[in-house]
């Protein structure tokens, strides 16, 4: 008789983890409120209000909400300048996101690989990788781990480029005691419906810097400047406001992140107590100054020997089955279609790409390795609940590894 759930056997959990995204009372009054008080666009105190709080949230002088976490690295970007032909190296293990911004500026976007420890940009790869045409880095805080923010502000202070930290995935995370996204020169955030706080969809960019703070409010807000007229753009740049209901939303989820973030916390070094019992599988370390993960996500990092032999694509589907939601998570960036078909995609190729790129030949060996291999995805909303739902976890994973055998051979 079969023992794994994907062989026909009795899943460890049939019991839904916690629900996500989290609401009461509280969201559906400031709906209301929002909705009666007829402010619901530019200029709305819920706005206002919420950028305030981001702003202290996250330890920056300067907070501007936008519509997503997309906008909010092309929105950066064109704040600090970046133009055709600009080189900007990112991290392959990503969202398309990261990328997008990038060439939505026109811009060149420029792989270097990720750390094996924690996925996140590898200082020493992004040096290789710096040219005289570099103009930034984005370090990405994947799964609301910190990247390695001394490696990438020492390179940058070197080679005198910017630094944008994409941390759509790492709401109050901390490094060195103080929190991501005003470390470097602007950071952005995402609050689309999977992230840790959220509205549906929704982005903001911080900074301390009051100067590019003003940028990018114009280019958020389709070029007006500070003190200008109503009626004068002086900007390429479209709208990208965030509106007053998301806002409003946005503000009642800050008064409960800080309870996430320790349940989350909490359950995570309990989840990592129990895999250090088992051979072959941990979760994703972190880099030296790391004061505070978010765990956006749980990353497994998954050794195929210690499980006899079972593919990553296997283990996905066995934990799956037996009741664990997880994915096997991001191809490198430079494998997906658009990248595969770079030159036909994108209208400014010949212009500017041509004989500049060529994404077919670009490989990042530590990348590549755990996409196919290794990284294997739990959700943030499995770490909501409790110890009971971790020792799911982790005895979903001892089963399928005991019996592995089952899901090689069926
Ligand atoms: C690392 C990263 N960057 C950027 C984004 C883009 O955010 P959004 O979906 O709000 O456009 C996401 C979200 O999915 C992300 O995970």
């Amino acid at each position: 008789m079969a023992h794994l759930a994907i062989c026909g056997g009795k899943p460890v959990r049939t019991e839904p983890f916690s629900a996500w995204p989290v609401y009461d009372d509280r969201e559906k009054q400031a709906l209301i409120e929002t909705l009666e008080s007829r402010e619901w666009g530019i200029g709305s105190p819920k706005v206002e209000a919420f950028e305030r709080e981001f702003a202290e949230f996250c330890g920056a002088r300067y907070a501007i909400s936008c519509t997503n976490g997309t906008d909010a690295i092309y929105i950066a970007l064109q704040a600090l300048g970046i133009g055709a032909g600009d080189e900007v190296i990112i991290p392959p293990y990503t969202f398309i996101a990261t990328a997008i911004g990038v060439l939505m500026c026109n811009a060149v976007p420029v792989f270097a690989d990720i750390h094996p420890l924690t996925y996140n940009l590898d200082p020493a790869s992004v040096k290789e990788k710096i040219t005289p045409r570099t103009r930034a880095i984005i370090p990405v805080h994947i799964a609301g781990n910190p990247a390695d923010m001394d490696g990438i502000m020492e390179l940058a202070k070197e080679h005198d480029l910017f630094v944008l930290e994409d941390s759509a995935q790492a709401h109050g995370a901390e490094w060195r005691g103080k929190r991501v996204g005003p470390l470097g020169d602007l950071g952005t955030f995402s609050f689309q419906t999977s992230k840790n706080l959220s509205s549906g969809e929704g982005g903001a960019i911080v900074t301390n810097d009051e100067a590019l703070s003003e940028r990018v409010r114009t280019f958020v807000n389709c070029g007006r400047v500070k003190g200008g007229a109503w009626y004068d753009h002086h900007e390429l740049a479209g709208n990208h406001r965030l509106g007053a209901f998301q806002a409003a939303l946005l503000s009642v989820g800050l008064e409960r992140i800080d309870d996430q973030m320790k349940t989350r916390e909490d359950n995570a070094g309990y989840l990592q107590g129990l895999l250090d019992e088992l051979d072959g599988i941990d979760m994703t370390g972190a880099h030296a100054g790391t004061t505070r993960r978010v765990h956006h996500l749980g990353i497994l990092r998954f050794g195929s020997e210690a499980f006899g032999g079972l593919s990553k694509k296997r283990f996905v589907e066995a934990l799956n089955a037996e009741g664990i939601e997880c994915a096997a998570g991001y191809l490198p960036l430079y494998h997906y279609h658009y990248f595969r078909h770079f030159a036909e995609k994108t209208p400014a190729y010949e212009s500017l790409y041509q004989d500049r790129v060529d994404y077919g030949v670009v490989t990042c060996p530590v990348t590549e390795r755990i996409s196919a291999e290794e990284g294997v995805w739990l959700f943030q909303e499995t770490f909501l609940g409790n110890t009971q739902d971790m020792d799911d976890v982790a005895a979903a994973i001892a089963k399928i590894q005991k019996h592995a055998h089952e899901a090689i051979e069926s």
